[in-house]
């Protein structure tokens, strides 16, 4: 027989331990992992790259089709590339964090952002852990599991400061904040929790925690006694 694949969505705002959490379980689960926020923060990347102006929804439209991101789903080294080129690390500067909002925001990019997702998830052999903020909305409404992961604004500014290496905490909450703002109150899929997701406050726990949280949840939706 052979074991059954399963999706897990992990969705959340920025801080509450998504990536760790995500690439944690997968590889203890043997599953393939998917940053959905690292695919929208590359096409930022190359709208900024491109002088693509990002105040400008028409032109970021137009242009949202032109780059070729491809997302490799080993949670023990996962990679991204934007045309080829290793968009790994110039997709986590500042610049990229603080435009990323209003680039995601505009249709015409979550659309093609959905629909290479959909098939990135589909063709996972054993099974995939996406995270995001709107997979268990949107992109995935049928996963096996949802998590929705909450954490108090302080500790998740804390945690991307620890991230950020020496990056001040209350400018870091500040834009967090802001970004998330953006996030839930965009027209298109904004950040939401699904009706039927498992929301797990993150704020008194450790990362340890919450990775064997979750773990167990896949493991009882797997074998239902
Ligand atoms: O997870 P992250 O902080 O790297 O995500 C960066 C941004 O991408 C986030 O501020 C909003 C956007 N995003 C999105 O709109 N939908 C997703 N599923 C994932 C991220």
């Amino acid at each position: 027989d052979t074991v059954e694949s399963v999706i897990v969505a992990i969705d959340g705002p920025a801080g509450t331990g998504k990536s760790s959490t995500s690439k944690a379980v997968a590889a203890q689960l043997g599953l393939s992992y998917l940053d959905t926020g690292a695919q929208y923060r590359a096409i930022t990347w190359w709208m900024i790259s491109n002088g693509v102006d990002v105040s400008d929804p028409a032109a970021i439209a137009t242009a949202a089709g032109k780059p070729s991101i491809v997302s490799g789903t080993d949670p023990a080294g996962p990679t991204i590339t934007v045309d080829g080129m290793d968009a790994s690390g110039p997709i986590r500067t500042q610049e990229v964090s603080s435009k990323v909002s209003a680039v995601s925001a505009v249709p015409e990019v979550r659309t093609l952002i959905t629909e290479l997702q959909r098939s990135i998830a589909a063709t996972a052999a054993t099974g995939i852990v996406v995270e995001g903020r709107d997979i268990g909305t949107t992109v995935l409404p049928d996963a096996d599991l949802k998590i929705f992961l909450t954490a108090s604004p302080e500790a998740r500014a804390a945690r991307r400061s620890g991230e950020l290496k020496g990056a001040d905490v209350a400018a870091t909450r500040e834009a967090l904040i802001k970004r998330d703002a953006a996030d839930s109150s965009r027209k298109t899929s904004p950040l939401a929790k699904a009706d039927d997701a498992v929301e797990v406050d993150t704020t008194e726990l450790t990362l340890q925690q919450v990775i064997e949280c979750v773990v167990t949840l896949v493991e009882e939706r797997r074998d239902p006694e």
